[in-house]
């Protein structure tokens, strides 16, 4: 058996979705959570990280160029083996020297189904509510790779949720995340399988992790 591939999880809130990476990390041994980074000290997700065990490190993008922070993160990227990237409720885009270094390693989630309400400024409920106000009778989760841009790279794997009638915010938002939860660690696996073989990962299929689920229980 292949060594856990290093991951690196970048989170700026409450990192649910780091979680569900180190829940499923237990069971899979394909990956390893290996550093969490976040721009925010008072993020949720750092307490995660050392409860867990993990290095958790906060690298404010503050007054700082994407040059001089691209060189930071990816000494300590590199330092640690990191092989691939978890973008988990980040909110700063990542630097384009990282972004060059790790070409289709590094993935985003993001709760709604792209290319539709994602963009700079769409993200956290901001999302659920432009969905509600457009009358869209299904979102959901997609997990995309990451360019330099906000919610622009290429879509690995997508699951549709519905909007039901009556449905506020937090609602979908519940709905959407107990989905993401699901989604996140399987693509995870998928790519550093594929890593971990050499090969590339190929198209991701949501069969694998949607036989048996339901988004309302
Ligand atoms: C998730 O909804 C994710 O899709 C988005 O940010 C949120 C992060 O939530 N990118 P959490 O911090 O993982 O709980």
């Amino acid at each position: 058996m292949k060594p856990p591939v290093p991951v690196a999880v970048f989170a700026s809130g409450g990192g649910t979705n780091l979680q569900a990476l180190l829940d499923h990390e237990e069971m899979s041994e394909i990956y390893r959570v290996a550093v969490v980074i976040s721009d925010r000290e008072d993020a949720r997700a750092l307490d995660r990280a050392r409860t867990a065990g993990r290095d958790a490190l906060v690298i404010s993008v503050k007054d700082r160029s994407q040059g001089e922070l691209g060189d930071e993160v990816l000494r300590l990227l590199r330092d640690r083996g990191v092989e691939v990237i978890a973008l988990a409720g980040y909110l700063k885009l990542i630097p384009p020297a990282v972004v060059a270094a790790y070409p289709r390693r590094i993935l985003n989630i993001h709760p709604a189904l792209l290319p539709a309400f994602g963009g700079k400024g769409m993200y956290g409920e901001r999302v659920h509510q432009a969905v509600l106000a457009e009358g869209t009778k299904v979102t959901g989760a997609t997990v995309h790779y990451v360019d330099e841009e906000y919610d622009t790279g290429t879509i690995v794997a997508q699951w549709p949720v519905p909007v039901l009638p009556g449905d506020d915010v937090q609602g979908v938002a519940a709905r959407v995340l107990k989905v993401e939860h699901r989604l996140y660690p399987a693509v995870v696996d998928h790519l550093c399988g594929a890593v971990a073989e050499g090969k590339d990962p190929g198209p991701f299929t949501l069969t694998a992790v949607d036989s048996g689920f339901d988004s309302h229980d």
